[in-house]
């Protein structure tokens, strides 16, 4: 085959070396705009998993390369006079230049062609003499963007502002470095990667950059700034920029992320940068761009595959890799755009905010990496959860949680979840049993379904209820059941279905109406669920009085059951929640219309029952933080006004659940998929939340609660299937402080042996 690689990038040059190994018949040419030696940047970072992959792709190559390398375990997070420092991290750098030079030569001796001062341009007729243009000419790839609609390209220009710097300062720690100045916070993040050289890349927001007057200075004069800006980390070291071919502040730059739908074009193929990119902080694209050259090189040369079935092969699999770091590096970016949202931790926290921004590394994953670390940060935990009574060490989600004058035992929570069991509103044996059960499964707190404050407000014929005597003898009967077996408090979840209601029992159709007798809906607009259900009566201010009253008495009747919280449930597309949605609230009066005016009634509600609960006792408000509809719908920016909104009237917590306001919605799946929405309530809006959301193993609860991301963890689905989640999760994390009622003790303590045993096995086979 003959090849040209445009670019000596990591990518062209390791993809013309995988050429040769797999055949040296193969005649590959590699043109280089730059002189040899002249980059931009300067170290990068590797995991040992690269390490492993080069070393089967090219033992020659990777030797020399693994005989260089930089090594350090600890990271160092500087910020507000403190330096925490945590440990087993195990990272790998080489010089980015040094890389190259290894490169080179091995690409030389295996017969590849470099030329150098090889400026390439896409337009020129000699591509067509080549049987494949490798287009490995990195992030600005001109053999891409001469043809973006052809690949699908995607470029996605982030938010803040970087510089790539480097210094003979020598790091024994990957430094995190948070700086407080008049003109907002920069930070840098450095590493050692020589003997005698370190990384240091400079960060800020593009509103402290532009206050800073760094896009007015020269690059001599931007750097002296940050040397200036971080000279106590740098021990009279000076900064330097290897960008001398970029003039002025264009050395500042902006991270591009960039994603391609197609990955070749005629005899065109992308591969590295050029194809995508991942953030630097989480310093993976050379390692990507690697890869990429060891599986094309892979389907290139096996025998018997067409070059469309290769280039399936190749795209299939890398874009796989791509998409799930990309994900990380969103997470990770993301990050430090909202620095601001974190900046109030404590330093400790901080630090364990940074460190599992990309949710790649989780609570057991820092155990495993620096144990005493990882204890310290639970001894802080459950200190604050105390008051500072408790030095305990133990997982944050079995420390103790206060809302007003009720005490949760643990941070776990069964979510409310509908059974559709009940008979005219009254909960029954099997609510008896289901609720009763899930409370001696150890979760800290319960909630009933939503149950409805009126019979036209139930979603179905088997919802529960809460608007007469029965409905308060029977949850009475089950109320005292979970307070006398269980240290489980109880909250009470009331609704109103709104246009979502006289619908079918969960399992015989999802918002599908019933056959016969269904009754008139009601809603804060006349816009129906969808095209099957009825278009619903927008309310008047009477019909309005009326509900905000059967609220107020359904938490009357809720004082008398013993319940110890009150939720009220505006989500989901149900009656408060259409208010609240412009999807479905298209109403011209002060109740429609801004966002102020959307929750006006249901602040209504919440307030008239706030002024009918006991004030000792605590009120949570469920709410959809986003209705997955971009900006026609709410968004994640409106759910901390509207958070904020609530909590001004006496709301203790937030319960950030996420859509189902609208039919069409488009959701993003994936592990925690909402708990970002309760972090930048939380964070944002200095407010207490619950988290929910495919939120299903104890090591998820525990990164969520110590990293600040929410207060309290709820759990609906893995709850259904396990009632005995939390004291299952007590038995794998080896925590005995925990209620167990004594009719369990047995099973308890053999399923505790019995999880260690198979740790320790799991261990030995690991050795
Ligand atoms: C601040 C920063 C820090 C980073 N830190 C890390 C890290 O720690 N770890 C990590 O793995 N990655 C890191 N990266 C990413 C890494 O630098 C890239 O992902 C990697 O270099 C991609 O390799 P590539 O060969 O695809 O592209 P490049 O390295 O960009 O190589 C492309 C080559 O093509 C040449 N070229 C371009 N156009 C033409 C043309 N028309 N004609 C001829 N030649 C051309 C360029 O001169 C260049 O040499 C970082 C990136 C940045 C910006
Ligand atoms: C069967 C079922 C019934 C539900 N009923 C309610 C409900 O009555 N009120 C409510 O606010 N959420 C309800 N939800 C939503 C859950 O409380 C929870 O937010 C959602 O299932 C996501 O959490 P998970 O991934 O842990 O299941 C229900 C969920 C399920 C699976």
């Amino acid at each position: 085959m003959k090849v040209a690689c445009i670019g000596a990038g990591p990518a062209g040059l390791y993809f013309a070396i995988s050429m040769k190994l797999r055949d040296p018949a193969h005649e590959i040419e590699i043109f280089e705009r730059n002189a040899p030696g002249v980059t931009f940047g300067w170290g990068v970072v590797f995991s040992d998993q690269t390490v492993e992959n080069l070393q089967a792709n090219d033992p020659k190559s990777a030797e020399v390369i693994a005989s260089e390398f930089a090594h350090w375990d600890d990271i160092d997070v500087h910020i507000r006079g403190e330096c925490i420092t945590s440990s087993g991290h195990g990272f790998i750098g080489i010089g980015r230049k040094r890389l190259l030079e290894i490169l080179q030569d091995r690409a030389r001796e295996l017969g590849v062609t470099l030329q150098f001062n090889a400026e390439c341009d896409p337009t020129d007729p000699k591509w067509r003499d080549y049987d494949l243009v490798i287009a490995s000419d990195g992030a600005n790839s001109r053999f891409r963007d001469a043809n973006p609609e052809a690949f699908g390209v995607d470029i996605d220009v982030r938010k803040n502002k970087f510089v790539w710097l480097g210094t003979s300062r020598v790091f024994d720690a990957f430094t995190f470095a948070f700086e407080e100045t008049e003109h907002g916070w920069i930070w840098a993040h450095a590493y050692r990667f020589a003997p005698d050289c370190s990384t240091f890349i400079v960060e800020c927001s593009e509103e402290t950059w532009r206050r800073y007057g760094f896009d007015t200075m020269e690059q001599a004069e931007s750097i002296a700034a940050c040397e200036n800006l971080f000279a106590k980390y740098l021990d009279g070291h000076s900064l330097q920029s290897n960008a001398s071919h970029l003039v002025g502040s264009a050395a500042w730059l902006n991270f591009r992320r960039i994603k391609c739908d197609r990955w070749s074009s005629g005899n065109v193929i992308l591969l590295g940068d050029a194809a995508h990119t991942a953030h630097f902080s989480i310093g993976s694209g050379t390692k990507l761009a690697l890869e990429d050259a060891i599986k094309l090189a892979d389907v290139l040369n096996r025998p018997g595959l067409s070059l469309e079935a290769a280039m399936d092969e190749y795209v299939a699999e890398r874009n796989l890799e791509v998409l799930k770091l990309q994900n990380s590096a969103r997470n990770s970016t993301e990050w430090f755009e909202t620095l601001e949202r974190y900046l109030h931790f404590e330093p400790l926290q901080f630090a364990y905010s940074l460190l599992t921004r990309s949710q790649r590394i989780s609570h057991e994953n820092l155990r495993l990496r620096d144990r005493e670390w990882l204890e310290g940060v639970e001894r802080w935990f459950w200190k604050r959860a105390t008051d500072g009574k408790s030095n305990k060490t133990a997982p944050p989600m079995f420390a103790p949680f206060k809302m007003r004058e009720m005490e949760v035992a643990n941070r776990i929570t069964v979510s409310p979840m509908a059974m559709y069991s009940a008979v005219d509103g009254v909960p029954n044996d099997f609510h008896l049993v289901h609720l009763g059960e899930r409370a001696l499964g150890g979760a800290g707190l319960l909630f009933t379904e939503m149950t409805c404050v009126s019979p036209e407000g139930r979603i179905s014929p088997g919802c529960t209820g809460m608007w007469n005597d029965e409905h308060v003898a029977a949850w009475k009967r089950i109320v005292d059941f979970v307070h006398a077996n269980s240290t489980a408090k109880i909250c009470l979840q009331l609704g109103h279905s709104g246009a979502k209601g006289s619908t079918r029992l969960g399992w015989e159709g999802n918002d599908v109406p019933l056959d016969e007798g269904n009754w008139p809906v009601m809603s804060a607009g006349d816009v129906a669920w969808s095209p099957v259900n009825q278009v619903p009566r927008p309310m008047t201010r009477a019909d309005m009085d009326i509900v905000r009253d059967q609220f107020v008495a359904a938490v009357r009747m809720g004082i008398e059951c013993g319940f110890d919280m009150v939720e009220l449930h505006a989500a989901h597309g149900y009656l408060l929640s259409s208010f609240i949605t412009p999807l479905q609230n298209n109403r011209t009066d002060e109740y429609g219309g801004s966002l102020e005016n959307r929750l006006r009634y249901p602040l209504e509600v919440f307030a008239a029952m706030r002024a009918a609960w006991p004030s000792d006792r605590p009120m949570s408000v469920r709410i959809s933080a986003t209705d997955w509809a971009g900006e026609n719908g709410i968004t994640p920016k409106d759910a901390v006004e509207i958070g904020e909104a609530f909590a001004r009237e006496g709301a203790d917590l937030i319960d950030v659940s996420a859509g189902q306001t609208w039919a069409e919605q488009q959701p993003v799946y994936g592990r925690m998929f909402q708990t970002p929405f309760s972090d930048r309530i939380r964070n944002e809006g200095r407010l207490a939340t619950m988290a929910v959301g495919n939120i299903y193993e104890p090591d998820h609860a525990n990164s969520i609660l110590a990293a600040g991301r929410a207060d309290l963890v709820a759990l609906a689905r893995p709850h259904l299937i396990d009632p005995m989640w939390t004291l299952r999760a007590a038995a794998q994390l080896d925590y005995r402080d925990i209620h167990i009622p004594p009719q369990y003790l047995n099973g308890m303590s053999q399923l505790a042996r019995n999880l260690k045993r198979e740790a320790e096995a799991a261990a030995a086979l690991r050795v």
